[in-house]
């Protein structure tokens, strides 16, 4: 699949909207930035790790004046850290339309029965996967509140819907997030402000070996292997005016398997 340039093809879904993407430094959530520059928002990608923000800041920015991107970093386990990122956005930018909390772990997460994952790492895993997207989105709220319109989209996982063991902490912690988005939707609803999930299949962001994407592809109704540009096209429609009347819902994005 060709990707495109930052000025190539989409329209301008979102222009005049300002977004705000976590865990933007690398894979789903930079191909989300880029797509969101494309079509015409104003992006703080926002990550943990500062080098890899700062080079994707500058890839985005390359030749490509116009565009309004920033890089901030935050760790989205601490609120205080997601507060005061938060509050430089709206500073930057002059207010916030989207959010898309999408930084998570799971590439170095172990692997194998429920019974011997640690205390230490269900917690962890918790605390970026669920707490940090609980921050996200309530650090935010206010913010859409006061424009009395507004997206949020959680990046879940197909994990949830295929109940995927010897990784249960994961599954776990993304499952939580679906009870999230619900109450968070039925609660901003009145304000104007939609809020969905994203459940991506396997999608290639560096973590597997081609032979074992493949591998994996076979198992599912199309049999390619999905990759972060797969993403795009349904989280612009939910970030934008179109996206509208789509609330409280979790939607598959992996070729085929989880029946919804
Ligand atoms: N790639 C897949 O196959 C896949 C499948 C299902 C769901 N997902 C979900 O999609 C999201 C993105 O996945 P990816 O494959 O692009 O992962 P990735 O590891 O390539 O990128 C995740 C980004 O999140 C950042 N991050 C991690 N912890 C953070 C924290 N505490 N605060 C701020 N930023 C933090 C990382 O620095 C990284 O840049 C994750 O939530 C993941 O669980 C991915």
């Amino acid at each position: 699949m060709r990707t495109l340039g930052i000025n190539e093809g989409d329209g301008m879904k979102l222009s005049n909207k300002i977004a705000l993407i976590t865990g933007a430094a690398n894979g789903i959530g930079l191909a989300l930035a880029k797509r969101f520059c494309r079509e015409g928002a104003s992006v703080v990608l926002a990550d943990l790790r500062a080098d890899e923000l700062e080079h994707a800041v500058e890839e985005i920015k390359q030749g490509q004046p116009a565009v309004r991107c920033l890089g901030l970093t935050v760790d989205v386990a601490d609120r205080a850290s997601v507060e005061t990122m938060m509050g430089k956005a709206v500073d930057a930018f002059g207010g916030i339309d989207i959010l898309v909390s999408n930084a998570g772990v799971w590439k170095n997460l172990t692997k194998g029965p429920f019974w011997e994952i640690s205390t230490a790492e269900w917690r962890n895993t918790f605390s970026v996967n669920t707490e940090g997207a609980f921050n996200c989105a309530a650090s935010a709220a206010p913010h859409l509140i006061a424009r009395k319109s507004g997206r949020i989209i959680f990046i879940g996982s197909a994990a949830i819907g295929e109940a995927l063991a010897h990784i249960t902490q994961y599954t776990a912690s993304k499952s939580a997030v679906t009870g999230l988005m619900r109450c968070v939707a039925k609660e901003l609803g009145k304000h104007g402000i939609t809020v969905n999930m994203i459940n991506p299949g396997q999608i290639d962001t560096g973590a597997f070996t081609r032979e074992q994407l493949e591998a994996r592809a076979q198992s599912k109704f199309i049999n390619r292997v999905g990759a972060p540009q797969d993403l795009e096209g349904i989280v612009s429609l939910l970030a934008s005016d179109e996206g509208g009347f789509i609330t409280a819902q979790q939607v598959y994005v992996d070729g085929g398997g989880v029946l919804n």
